[in-house]
Order: C-alpha cells, then structure tokens, then sequence
C-alpha cells in the first residue's frame, strides 16, 4: 500500500510530509533517509531530539528497561534468561562451542557496544561463567559512567579504551558496530594483537552500496550503517579472519521509506575465527 502511495506525486508529497513528521516525533525504530557519511545524516535530523547514543537520559531507560524485564522474570526464578532475546542464541551456542576448545576461565571477552552489560548478565545465566573470568564491556561514556557506577560484579568492567580488545579472546559485537563512523576492520587491524574469535550480531547488510541512514530512537535519532554484505565479511577476512558461520536476525529489519532498494528484511550474525598462522 505504501509503495503504491508513493507512485502518485501528490500523495507521495502528502505522505512523505506526514511521515517525516512522524520520524521527528514518536515514530520508534523507523529509518530516515540515504546519506553519505554520518556527517550529512546528522544535518538532515529533525531537531527535536538530540544525536546519538551517548546521552545520560537513554542510559537510565536502558537501566530501567533492564530491571523491568528481570523483575518480572524474578518470580519464576528466570531473572537474567528474561534478558536473552532469539538472536541472543546462535552467540550463546558459538561461545559454549569455544569453551570446549578454550576454558572458560581463562577467557577474556571483549564486548563492543555491551551496553550496560546485558550480554555479561543474561549469557553468565547459561554458561556458569568462572569468578575469574573477565568481561570488558566497551561502550559511550554515558552507559560507561552508568555501568560502572552500578556494577557489583568483579568479573565486569566498563572502558571507552578500544585498544583494551587487544589480545581478547572473543571480540562480541552485538548491535553496535553500524553506530561506529570508523572501519571495524581497520580497527581490528591496528590492535597490537587481534582478538581469537569475532562473534559479530544484528547487523544491517544486503547486496546494494554501503549507506547512512538515520533511525528514531525513541529519545535520540541515531545516525548508522547499513554495510555492503560482500564488502564486509571480505574486510574481516583480508585481515586474516575465516568466516565460519552465519545466522539470520529476524527482529531487527531497516525499511527507508521512498527507498526500496535498501529493503533489509532481516539483519545477519558472523561467526569468524582467526586464521592459525596469524599473530594472535
Ligand atoms: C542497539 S544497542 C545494542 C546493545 C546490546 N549490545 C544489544 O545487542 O542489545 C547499541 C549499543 O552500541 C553502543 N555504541 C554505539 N556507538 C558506539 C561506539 N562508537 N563505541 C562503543 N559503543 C557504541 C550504544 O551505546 C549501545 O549500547
């Protein structure tokens, strides 16, 4: 129906004028736009809200999110599983592949965009994870601040510091690299010593050109990615990575209104392990 609004001039006009008002406003999870850099979609955003996910107010909805879904999970005794989502597993089932090769308690993961520690608290529900295990979330210093202010967990820290991914055992990246403006791969690269295994999640490619769009984030807009799928995994593998495994994330999805041919149905996870030979 949409798109067949959109073939007419007068209400396409129509229909672009009501949803970019809807965009500016209450429209959650909707997309915005094709840009170039993040630059330009960040002059296009409406300005009723401010950019990015670097904001104190969204770190305490992030809080409160958290304690809503694991105090309603208490009372049956499955606090932190409320916490796991369906893309959640094909991670949880590649890091219990790891441990059989690799001891737990002797892993380090590294967990870009971990937020205020969501991954740490619903997968150590599942995987009994050691007292000496360590888990750096890397994440904006607002949830920084926050994470750290809160944590009462020896095993969790929260640092801004990307280099602290050096050496790491299990490089997770669940739903953050499309908001980082610099090459993860370039990044990954200029690290003294790459981590082991990359267990990337929730991410937006398809077959078309790598683009910015522009999201409502209910309190934010968020400027972000949407990578060439080719383009990317050939990143990771150039720098000496093999592609493992796959999966489909059938949550999440970008539909750009007056641009079908950024259509992504579903978002994808990777599963990628450093090739033998290259220095760890
Ligand atoms: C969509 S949330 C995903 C949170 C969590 N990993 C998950 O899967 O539910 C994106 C996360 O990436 C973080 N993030 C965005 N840009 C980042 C950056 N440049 N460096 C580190 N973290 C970033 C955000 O603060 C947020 O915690």
């Amino acid at each position: 129906m949409k798109e067949r609004i959109a073939r007419i001039p007068v209400l396409k006009q129509v229909y672009k004028q009501w949803y970019q008002h809807k965009f500016a406003n209450d429209c959650y999870g909707c997309f915005w736009g094709v840009f170039e850099t993040f630059e330009e979609a960040i002059r296009a955003a409406p300005a009723t809200k401010t950019i990015g996910y670097n904001c104190p107010e969204l770190a305490r909805a992030y809080q409160r999110e958290i304690e809503a879904h694991t105090s309603s999970a208490a009372d049956l005794g499955t606090a932190n599983q409320a916490l796991m989502r369906s893309f959640d597993y094909p991670v949880l089932y590649w890091i219990a592949h790891i441990r059989q090769v690799t001891p737990l308690d002797s892993i380090e993961f590294f967990d870009f965009g971990g937020n205020l520690g969501i991954h740490f608290l619903s997968y150590a529900n599942y995987l009994d994870l050691p007292s000496s295990l360590r888990w750096i979330v890397c994440d904006l210093p607002e949830i920084v601040k926050l994470g750290t202010s809160q944590n009462k967990d020896s095993r969790l820290t929260f640092t801004t510091d990307f280099q602290l991914a050096s050496g790491s055992d299990i490089f997770l990246a669940s739903g953050s690299l499309q908001y980082d403006e610099a090459d993860i791969a370039l990044k990954i690269n200029s690290l003294d010593r790459k981590p082991k295994h990359l267990l990337i999640n929730r991410l937006g490619l398809y077959d078309g050109r790598k683009i910015v769009t522009l999201q409502n984030g209910g309190k934010v807009f968020y400027p972000q990615y949407i990578f060439n799928r080719s383009e990317f995994i050939q990143s990771l593998q150039l720098i000496g990575y093999e592609l493992i495994d796959r999966w489909e994330d059938n949550v999440d999805k970008c539909y750009i209104p007056f641009h079908p041919e950024v259509n992504v149905h579903c978002y994808h996870g990777f599963y990628f392990k450093l090739n033998t030979g290259v220095k760890a």
